[in-house]
């Protein structure tokens, strides 16, 4: 793959979740086994990255201890017996490189991207939202088909849709596509949560994108939104007005978006990932079976 580096944003405050991120990164709360951003990096090495700039800011150093090699810890399970469980830090010694930056002002999603400038800005690159999982337990190939998209379309930036149901546009960056068949489809606009009325199909933008540089002068150029956020949507949309080629690329119909940037979202991902769990999917399912039987004879 000609693009090995991914940019990671994982500096936002995580509002919507608090308490829960009062003092912990939204980034790393637990899904299943493992903390979401876990599951982000290993999607990624699965699909050719090699390089990962995290952005990142004040409180997330538990994401850069997570991604070091912990040697004490190693040692110790090897001395204290539990050999067993070293293959749960095998994700330590996947073929990534880890690079850091700080947004120190959390100005939006855009501008975290627009922070990896000075390090990454003359190549493209792919970027992947650290709270949002792409298929059940990581197992997506998107980025591949995504990157090949952007090398074969000769593109400006690729984005990965997911359609949504047309009540919940208001929730995600929102795409206009000049015709809805084949695999990859010409974006013609992009816009941040509009109202119903205001949306122009169900395809929502997927946490996944990959870009040129050019992203960068967009980003520069875009006007803050009215809370003074710079919304990375709101830099596509001005891309495409530019005449930049922009590319969609749907999640296959079986692959779902993971995002746990809301209670609901957070809470149906964590049951679904720990209902399939390899070890205890099956107990698992049987303690909620077990749970609604009781509830139901109680009504
Ligand atoms: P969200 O759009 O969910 O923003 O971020 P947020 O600020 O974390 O959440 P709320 O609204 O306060 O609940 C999507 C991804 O972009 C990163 C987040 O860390 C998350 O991984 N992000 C967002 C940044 O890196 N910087 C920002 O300024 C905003």
């Amino acid at each position: 793959m000609t693009i090995n580096i991914a940019i990671v944003p994982v500096a936002g405050l995580g509002t919507s979740v608090l308490p829960l991120t009062k003092s912990q990164p939204k980034e790393m709360l637990a899904v299943g086994r493992k903390p979401v951003v876990q599951y982000v990096v290993e999607e990624l090495a699965s699909n050719g990255i090699e390089r990962i700039l995290f952005i990142t800011s004040q409180g997330k150093s538990s994401i850069t201890a997570h991604f070091d090699i912990d040697e004490t810890l190693t040692q110790y399970l090897r001395e204290t017996g539990r050999e067993s469980n070293l293959v749960e830090l095998d994700y330590e010694r996947q073929n990534i490189e880890y690079f850091y930056t700080r947004q120190r002002r959390q100005l939006g999603l855009g501008h975290a991207v627009l922070c990896a400038e000075p390090l990454v800005g003359k190549e493209p690159a792919v970027v992947a939202l650290g709270d949002s999982i792409i298929g059940r337990h990581a197992s997506s190939n998107i980025v591949s088909r995504m990157v090949d998209a952007y090398e074969t379309e000769k593109a400006d930036a690729v984005i990965a849709l997911e359609p949504v149901n047309p009540a919940d546009v208001a929730q995600y960056g929102i795409v206009n596509v000049s015709d809805d068949s084949g695999e990859s489809l010409r974006i013609t606009g992009a816009i941040e949560k509009p109202t119903t009325a205001d949306a122009p199909s169900n395809l929502s933008i997927a946490a996944r994108y990959v870009f040129n540089p050019t992203i960068y002068e967009a980003l520069q150029k875009t006007p803050t939104d009215r809370g003074g956020n710079l919304q990375l949507t709101d830099a596509i949309a001005y891309l495409i007005d530019q005449g930049a080629k922009v590319i969609g690329i749907k999640l296959q119909e079986d692959v779902k978006r993971y995002d746990i940037g809301n209670f609901e979202s957070y809470f149906k991902t964590f049951l679904e990932f720990t209902l399939t769990d390899p070890e205890f999917g099956t107990q698992m399912q049987a303690c909620v079976r077990d749970y609604l039987n009781r509830q139901e004879r109680q009504e």
